[in-house]
Formats: C-alpha cells, sequence, structure tokens
C-alpha cells in the first residue's frame, strides 16, 4: 500500500475542507473530481480566463448528488482581495492552480502573466495567510529551470528564467519562501512537467501539445512538430499531479515542508515518440483514421531541448509515487479525447 493510498483512507475517515483555485481549468477540475470523489468539502474559485463552466457540469456528472453538494462555487479573480478572502473562509488547506499559463502566451502578454500570476498569487497567498489556512500548495513549473543545462533537473539547481511565464512561477517560489519565513506560514511548490489527460483544452492558440496532436489527429487533420521531432519531455498524466497535491497539503514531515518539488514521473518521450503512440492508440481504437506522416517545421523560439525530472525529493520526502506512466496515462486520456473531441 502506497502513503497515497493511505492517505486517501484517512480522508475519507475524516474530511477536510480544501480550496481549489483555477478549479475550471484542466488540472483544477481533476482535483475538483478526487477531492469529492473522497467526500471532501470544496470551495472552488474561478473567473473562467481559460476554464470552462463545461469542465464542473462534467464533474458533477462523474460523483455523486450528495459529492456534488460539498462543491461550492464562486466565480471571480484571485486578483480581487475580496473574492481571495471569502473562497479561504474555513478552509483547511489551500491548492493555488489558478494562472494563466503557457510560456508563448506571457511571449505575447507579459503584463497578463504578471497580473494573473504574480499580483493574484500574492493576493491569493496574503488571504491564505489571513486565514491561517494549515497549508498552502501552489502550481509551479518546470519552467523556473530556464537556462540550466543539466539534466536530470534536481529542485536546487535552477537557471535563469528565459519566458515572463518563467520568471512569474519563480516569483512565487521566492514570495511563498518569503511568506514561510517573515510570517510562518507553511507552503509548498509543485514544479509540473509536461502534465496531460482528461479535460485538458485541444483548441485555442496556446493549446499543450497532447491535446492539439489528438484532435488535430482525431478530426483527420494534418500534425506539425516544432523542429526535428527529436525534443523530448517529461509527459505526466494529471492522476500523479493530484497525488502530489494531495501528500503535499497533508504532509507533517517537517523536512517536507516549505520546499518546491518537482513533480513528473522521471521518463523521457521525444515528439516523434510522442506522434506515434497518439496515432497508433488512436488507430487502435478506430482503423477508419488515416495514417499520417507528422509536418516538420522550425523549432519554436525559447523552447528547451530536452527536459527530465529527478523526482526522488517528492518521492522520499512526500511518499510520492506516480502509479502511472506516460503509455498507461495516454491510454486514460485518448479514451476520453474520443468521446469528447467533437
Ligand atoms: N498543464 C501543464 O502542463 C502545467 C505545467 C506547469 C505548470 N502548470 C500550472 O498549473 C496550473 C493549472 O494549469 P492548467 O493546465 O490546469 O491550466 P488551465 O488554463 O486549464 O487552468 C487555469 C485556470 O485558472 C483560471 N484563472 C486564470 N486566471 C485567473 C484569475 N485571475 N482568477 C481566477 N481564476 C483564474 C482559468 O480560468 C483556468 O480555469 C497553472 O498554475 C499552470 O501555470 C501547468
Amino acid at each position: 500500500m502506497t502513503r497515497f493510498d493511505e492517505l486517501k483512507g484517512e480522508l475519507s475517515a475524516v474530511p477536510k475542507k480544501w480550496l481549489v483555485t483555477g478549479v475550471g481549468g484542466f488540472i483544477g477540475s481533476n482535483l475538483l473530481e478526487a477531492l469529492l470523489k473522497l467526500d471532501q468539502s470544496v470551495v472552488g474559485l474561478d473567473n473562467f480566463a481559460t476554464g470552462k463552466r463545461a469542465n464542473l457540469e462534467q464533474v458533477q456528472g462523474l460523483v455523486t448528488p450528495a459529492q456534488w453538494e460539498k462543491f461550492r462555487f464562486i466565480e471571480g479573480s484571485i486578483c480581487d482581495a475580496a473574492a481571495c478572502r471569502l473562497a479561504v473562509a474555513g478552509v483547511d488547506f489551500v491548492l493555488h492552480q489558478a494562472a494563466l499559463g503557457s510560456v508563448p502566451r506571457s511571449m505575447v502578454e507579459p503584463l497578463g502573466a504578471h497580473e494573473a500570476n504574480v499580483t493574484g498569487f500574492l493576493t491569493m497567498l496574503d488571504a491564505a495567510r489571513n486565514a491561517r489556512v494549515k497549508r498552502f500548495v501552489y502550481a509551479s513549473s518546470s519552467a523556473v529551470y530556464g537556462d540550466a543545462p543539466t539534466l536530470p533537473k534536481v529542485e536546487d539547481k535552477i537557471g535563469q528564467p528565459l519566458s515572463p511565464y518563467a520568471a512569474t512561477k519563480l516569483i512565487n517560489e521566492v514570495y511563498a519562501q518569503t511568506y514561510a519565513k517573515a510570517y510562518g506560514c507553511e507552503a509548498i511548490g509543485l514544479r509540473y512537467f509536461n502534465v496531460f489527460g482528461p479535460r485538458q483544452d485541444p483548441d485555442g492558440a496556446y493549446a499543450a501539445v497532447i491535446p492539439k496532436w489528438i484532435a488535430a489527429l482525431l478530426r483527420r487533420e494534418p500534425v506539425q512538430i516544432n523542429g526535428d521531432g527529436e525534443t523530448s519531455r517529461d509527459f505526466c498524466f494529471v492522476a500523479n499531479v493530484i497525488q502530489a497535491n494531495l501528500l503535499a497539503a497533508t504532509t507533517v514531515k517537517a523536512d517536507a515542508i516549505n520546499q518546491q518539488y518537482n513533480v513528473a514521473v522521471g521518463e523521457r518521450t521525444t515528439l516523434n515518440e510522442l506522434f506515434h503512440l497518439l496515432q497508433n492508440g488512436l488507430r487502435r481504437r478506430d482503423p477508419s483514421l488515416p495514417e499520417q506522416s507528422p509536418q516538420y517545421q522550425d523549432f519554436r523560439a525559447g523552447d528547451v531541448r530536452h527536459s527530465l525530472a529527478d523526482i526522488s525529493k517528492a518521492q522520499h520526502r512526500l511518499g510520492y509515487a506516480p502509479g502511472l506512466k506516460v503509455r498507461a496515462g495516454l491510454d486514460l486520456a485518448l479514451e476520453w479525447y474520443c468521446r469528447s473531441v467533437g
């Protein structure tokens, strides 16, 4: 039995109250689903900047009416101190996911990234401090490794940020550490590496590679690869991210608190491999889908060549044990996209 299995039993026996910011988004709505299925009380905050009401409706359909009763949604912005105060009242743990994601978006709209990801983050962190929540767990990013050349990425060896998005996530970590020192708050930063899974948006200019390619293959449209396809990433199924959040929120180990952790699988997949995994997985489900070759185009400015996490810190200090590796996660994700993409 893993530490996470034990924790799920403990939470079901003695439910807690959680705030999930960005609850209408991909990761937020998956956290909501997991928490409600464990009979937890959840407050959600979102302004639908990139999230969708349909994500919340889908979660409603996946839990019992009694579990759904334990969810209270507040439509509002993390930049609004009053909304943050309201959302955090009486909450045990905050899982702060709300942000404007995407490195390319931040290159085009750096001020928008700063507003949501820095001002909004600090507004939420300060509301959590004043409400004396037990723990503030927040979404950081592998982007904080910036120009550091070492592989795999180890938490204490970061480089210079290469985009406004990376800078905002690094500033989050600085503020969280400062609040720990100045006010005695407990905060844990989770550096997510390329997360994927159900409800990740396949559409729009800033869609992530996995949902974008799945949708293109299902719609019988061409798939473009930036560069030669040998760029690699540590793709992480969303269930592993949920596990890391719940372990981080509840750990009582002193050396685990006020830290940052890589959240990934520790497995490297090239874009060429990913393309074949997706195409083969979809054609197994629907043999009528045409077999296509990807179209190679220029490398995208700012993209790092390889990204791979060392996950031993999260394994040792949090008991993190990513149960779903890339192939198993992709199978579950493909099931969902086959049902959902029109
Ligand atoms: N998906 C990934 O691969 C990945 C990787 C690294 C880090 N992250 C981080 O994880 C978090 C969740 O990402 P996601 O992939 O679920 O993205 P998402 O865009 O699906 O979800 C983000 C949510 O935050 C909400 N939001 C944005 N600005 C807000 C504001 N001012 N007030 C209230 N809500 C606001 C959006 O409406 C959306 O529902 C983000 O902090 C992101 O930076 C994600």
